[in-house]
């Protein structure tokens, strides 16, 4: 009963932005965007005493994080990918840097209390004290070696496994998870783990956590696996995420992540902007403060309170949630359609000229557009077996192009994974040929309900405004075979609203 009221509650929440506190409870977390002090040559072989002296330069700043992070009652701390030693090494230029890490499910360790049980293991050590000294859990993300017998055939010829991984400290040091990164994105220092893991930790103040890293995120394994076969709600994320307008900014798609599922998403990044790596959040289906800052050099400690959510709504994404609806959900149902009235009302009927259609390259994949003309329409544009749908009215006199693609195909460039998508998105210039570029001002108030026939039911609402503003939808979900998203009102100009579907069945076809 407990659950499904609780679930009640953040239904309600979910769909109409009623804040509940009552009943819920709360712990306090903290992510940390961190500005890596970079190896200048990374490629260079160093030793063992040159790669500790770099990587304390970083954990240093770690530990006054985590003394920050005390004073505000942070029970956990999440730590960005690749934040004690940087990028661009080569497989045998990182290996100084590199830590044996024992299996936590074989032997238990609190490396603070015990420094000298494993050789090497510097760092381990130092974050173990710092979770301990700080009361609280603390993840970071390592390299970690692991020798292999050349008789195993996965063994690689210089006798060792070399694991992009991330470590779970409880708040007494011990060591009590890792997780091997599985999806690595062209990352040549690195090996594979033999199988996909999906990595489960507990802790006091609000059950477990499940862990993924990066690129992770756009795969079904183990990141919706985790969430959907594992029911698990609270994801912790290390990520050094390189931003990418239109549709996979990092704090654009890493909220449409967790409100498409409705889990708490702790995500946190690299600060470079040099190299487009900043926005880190807390991510959570009520609120999701954010940081993202592409001005400033400083790293930035973001703590919030964090709603524990106990039950997963499990059926979130499947087709059938309309059908089966409360009548509370009824209810949502005849304002959408109220909503969607509103917006076509006085609508031109606009039959789409095939002559507007037109092909431009979105973050390397060919949409079909269609450009919005007039200050209220109506469009359909289709690509294979997606079509996508707008409706939409300016709150102002159009000042810039906006054009409607659709997407249904394989993306193949920097990871292969098959995509539907409907975006509607403010083109960079006023030629056809710049829609589907990098755009991060706009002016343009635009009301709008869009929706597609989607074939996948993981489509991952992204509502992104002038100045990297998130809006959360006003409403979304099925009708019938079409999700849609609308929204109304927004203060701020629109540069994307995407409908971001993936079909992670199809990932593996050629
Ligand atoms: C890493 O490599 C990329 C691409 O090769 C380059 O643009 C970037 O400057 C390098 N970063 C560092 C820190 O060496
Ligand atoms: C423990 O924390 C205190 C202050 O909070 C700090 O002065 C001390 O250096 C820390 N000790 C270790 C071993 O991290
Ligand atoms: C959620 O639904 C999927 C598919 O219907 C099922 O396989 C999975 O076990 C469910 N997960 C939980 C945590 O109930
Ligand atoms: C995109 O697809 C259209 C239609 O198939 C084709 O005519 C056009 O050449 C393609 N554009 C690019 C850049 O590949
Ligand atoms: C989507 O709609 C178009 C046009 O009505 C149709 O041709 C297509 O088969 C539909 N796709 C699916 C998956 O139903």
């Amino acid at each position: 009963m407990e659950a499904f009221c609780l679930r009640w509650v953040l239904l309600l929440a979910w769909q109409c932005c009623i804040i509940p506190v009552q009943g819920l409870d709360f712990y306090t977390a903290a992510v940390y965007e961190h500005p890596a002090v970079l190896n200048p040559s990374p490629k260079d072989p160093s030793t063992r005493e040159e790669a500790l002296k770099h990587m304390q330069k970083n954990l240093d700043i770690y530990q006054e994080q985590v003394h920050l992070a005390s004073k505000q009652g942070v029970k956990i701390i999440v730590f960005p990918e690749d934040g004690l030693h940087g990028f661009n090494f080569t497989r045998a230029s990182i290996f100084p840097y590199l830590e044996p890490i024992p299996d936590i499910n074989v032997v238990e360790w609190n490396p603070c209390l015990n420094p000298t049980a494993y050789r090497g293991t510097e760092v381990l050590y130092q974050l173990s004290c710092m979770a301990r000294n700080g009361s609280m859990y603390l993840i970071a993300n390592m390299g970690e070696r692991q020798a292999c017998e050349l008789s195993d055939p996965q063994c690689p010829l210089d006798g060792r496994f070399q694991f992009n991984t991330n470590v779970v400290f409880d708040s007494e040091g011990n060591l009590i998870a890792k997780y091997q990164k599985w999806n690595l994105y062209f990352e040549d220092a690195y090996d594979k783990p033999k199988t996909v893991q999906h990595v489960i930790f507990h802790t006091p103040f609000a059950g477990k956590f499940g862990i993924f890293t990066c690129f992770d995120i756009l795969f079904y394994e183990p990141a919706v696996s985790l969430i959907e076969r594992y029911g698990v709600t609270q994801i912790i994320f290390p990520t050094a995420w390189v931003n990418q307008l239109p549709l996979l900014s990092s704090v654009e798609f890493h909220q449409a992540f967790a409100s498409a599922l409705g889990i708490n998403l702790l995500a946190a990044n690299q600060h470079h902007p040099e190299y487009k790596m900043t926005g880190s959040g807390i991510y959570t289906p009520f609120d999701f403060p954010y940081y993202y800052n592409m001005k400033s050099s400083e790293g930035k400690l973001l703590v919030a309170k964090v709603p524990v959510i106990t039950s997963i709504r499990n059926h979130s994404l499947e087709q059938s949630e309309s059908q089966t609806s409360s009548a509370f959900l009824q209810e949502q149902k005849g304002e959408v359609m109220q909503e969607q009235t509103d917006l076509l009302k006085n609508s031109v009927s606009h039959v789409d000229g095939a002559g507007e259609i037109f092909h431009a390259l979105m973050m390397f994949d060919n949409y079909t557009f269609l450009p919005l003309t007039g200050v209220q329409g109506n469009l359909q544009v289709c690509s294979n077996n997606l079509c996508c749908h707008v409706a939409y009215k300016y709150g102002n006199t159009p000042n810039n192009l906006y054009a409607l693609g659709a997407f249904d195909g394989l993306h193949t460039v920097h990871g292969i994974y098959y995509l539907q998508v409907c975006a509607l998105v403010k083109c960079a210039g006023s030629e056809y040929d710049t829609c589907g570029q990098s755009v991060v001002d706009a002016s343009d108030i635009i009301d709008f309900k869009l929706w597609g026939n989607f074939s996948t039911r993981y489509i991952y609402p992204e509502i992104l405004a002038s100045e990297m503003k998130i809006y959360r939808a006003d409403s979304k979900g099925w009708n019938n075979n079409d999700f849609y998203v609308t929204k109304k009102g927004m203060s701020a100009g629109l540069v994307t609203a995407a409908l971001y579907g993936k079909w992670y069945e199809k990932d593996s076809s050629p």
